[in-house]
């Protein structure tokens, strides 16, 4: 249905997911099971990466050893509720480069509009992963990724945890080149521009605010 989208469908995602879906969940085990899923999704956003080898021994003898090519990829968390998935991502990948993004929304405009950026260097020779638990109207994704853009950055992946297709096909206009990988496509937004069935709010879900 949309080609630049990839639903990781791997059984442990969609159980984790499940749970944090569940209204009863407690502000713990939604970080905790946030924390292992965003490991999982970790895996299945650098199955493409390019590897060269390099010469190395073993105990036994040399061998030209497969390891990752290029700059350290650069995270990038779209504040707040995208730092829940950083964590988990940074596990998994612990020399990759760190960057943020911060944006709201105008209440009059309804656009969003940018309070932070800061982001690693070289940002053109990266893969640039953006991380944001929820692709719901896609308005902060795109101006987020826009923003990444205009720093140069050309090799973008974004991964999130949900997606509703209003998200994924406003990312597919505007940023066409962006792979989106998620555990799940749900089946609309509603009036408030929240994720139907989703899981609420994921920034009040996983810091206890609300
Ligand atoms: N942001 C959220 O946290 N939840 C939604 O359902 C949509 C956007």
């Amino acid at each position: 249905m949309y080609d630049h989208l990839t639903i990781v469908k791997h059984p442990l995602v969609q159980h984790k997911l499940s749970l944090m879906r569940e209204k009863e969940t407690s502000t713990a085990v939604f970080r905790q099971l946030l924390r292992e899923i965003s490991m999982l999704l970790a895996y299945e956003v650098t199955r493409e990466l390019p590897m060269t080898t390099k010469r190395i021994e073993t105990p036994l003898k040399e061998m030209d050893a497969p390891v990752l090519a290029g700059k350290k990829m650069a995270l990038v968390s779209i504040l707040r509720a995208g730092n829940g998935l950083l964590d988990g991502v940074l596990e998994l990948i612990p020399s990759a480069r760190v960057g943020f993004v911060g944006l709201y929304r105008d209440e009059k405009t309804l656009q969003p509009v940018q309070y932070y950026f800061k982001v690693p260097d070289a940002l053109e020779d990266r893969l640039v992963i953006a991380v944001d638990p929820m692709l719901a109207t896609g308005n902060s994704s795109v101006a987020a990724i826009d923003l990444l853009k205009g720093a140069g950055a050309k090799n973008i992946r974004f991964l999130c945890l949900l997606a509703a297709p209003e998200g994924v096909a406003r990312m597919g206009e505007a940023h066409p080149d962006v792979p989106i990988i998620t555990a799940a496509l749900d089946e609309r937004l509603n009036e408030q521009g929240y994720i139907v069935p989703g899981l609420g709010d994921a920034g009040d879900r996983m810091f206890g605010t609300k």
